[in-house]
């Protein structure tokens, strides 16, 4: 199957819009089935699906040898790995800082490769800005494996528009990942138009508002969605009221919510790439089909209105995990 493709900003490299985030196979959104996840990555490259999003701190080392299992027999040839590095965390799961100093890139790096098994990875990212580390020093190491071969392209997560330009500064970056969607349009005031005037592609998480916008339900105290402001008892009542008159409008064509939200972030632009955390095949599929909505001026404005950013309840996270985004922080 052939998905659209797009130029991978200046990359050099030609991408299908959709990628698989595999996040929520391994943490984050409550118990997930292996051979459903495994069978939702092969759904994926079956459908021409490339890229699979990951991170080495994503069940510590779990995401990246659940994808190893899942390439075997070949399938990792087909794939476009992306991982991202650098968050701490104790055993118990809990965020205890970041760390992007060079030796830290190498040696996480050196641990990833052996994990997923491969020799390379396609695209490698600090998940977040390491506040003590300049960020020329972790792309400048990042960009010594691009030269020794481990790493084929260089990726950041979260940056403001400030960082993005050091950071392009120091090597080329292929991507900024960071969170994109009718709910959390924060990066359309400065970070976008610094994106294109780099030549940076975005790969866009949380299309869905982390399952909010697909229905979803938070499933115990490891569930994100537990703690995440979008689903307290005090703001959700009012974003489901939005994802509601988003799925009103999808009824008249027989789209879900979800496939709206998705179509109406591939419309922002070519150079955007919407990550879609699908953990079953059917949620894969109901995504892919997404990239066959047609949305007129007329209901792009009409699903705009029905959603209007101002309108939703709640950050995008905690306030801990607020205060660790370095593309929140205003005046760059
Ligand atoms: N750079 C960063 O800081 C960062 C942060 C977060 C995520 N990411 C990456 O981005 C990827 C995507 O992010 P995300 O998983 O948070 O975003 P998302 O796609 O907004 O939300 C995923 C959730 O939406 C639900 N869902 C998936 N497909 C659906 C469909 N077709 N219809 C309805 N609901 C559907 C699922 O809920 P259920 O599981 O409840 O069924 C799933 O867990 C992650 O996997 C990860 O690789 C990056």
């Amino acid at each position: 199957m052939t998905l659209p493709q797009r130029p991978f900003g200046q990359s050099g490299q030609i991408l299908p819009r959709l990628g698989l985030g595999c996040m929520g196979m391994s943490d984050f959104y409550g118990p997930a089935d292996r051979g459903l996840s495994i069978a939702t990555i092969h759904a994926a490259q079956e459908a021409g699906v490339a890229m699979l999003d990951t991170g080495d701190f994503y069940g510590m080392g779990d995401n990246e040898m659940l994808l190893r299992a899942a390439l075997e027999g070949g399938r990792r040839e087909r794939a476009f790995i992306a991982v991202k590095f650098g968050a701490q965390r104790d055993p118990s799961g809990n965020w205890c800082g970041y760390d992007a100093r060079p030796s830290a890139v190498k040696t996480a790096l050196s641990y990833t490769l052996k994990r997923l098994g491969t020799d390379h990875i396609d695209l490698y990212m600090p998940a977040r800005l390491d506040p003590a580390v300049p960020i020329e020093d972790t792309i400048g190491a990042i960009g010594e494996m691009v030269q020794a071969g481990y790493v084929r392209h260089i990726g950041v997560s979260e940056l403001g528009a400030a960082s993005l330009r050091r950071a392009a500064a120091t090597h080329p970056i292929a991507a900024l990942q960071i969170e994109y969607s009718l709910m959390s349009r924060g990066i359309e005031a400065e970070i976008l138009s610094t994106c294109r005037a780099l030549g940076i592609a975005v790969t866009a998480y949380g299309v869905l508002s982390r399952g909010l916008i697909g229905g979803s339900v938070p499933s115990g105290a490891r569930d994100f969605r537990q703690h995440s402001p979008r689903f307290s008892p005090e703001n959700l009542a009012a974003n489901r009221a939005l994802v509601a008159a988003l799925a009103a409008i999808g009824a008249e064509s027989g789209h879900s919510a979800a496939q709206l939200a998705i179509a109406w972030v591939l419309s922002r632009g070519d150079d955007i790439f919407p990550l879609i955390g699908a953990r079953r095949p059917d949620r894969l599929a109901e995504a892919v089909a997404a990239l066959n909505v047609v949305l007129s001026p007329e209901s792009l404005a009409r699903i705009a209105a029905a959603m209007p950013a101002s309108a939703v309840q709640g950050a995008r996270y905690p306030a801990h995990g607020m205060a660790s985004l370095d593309s929140e922080r205003a005046g760059e």
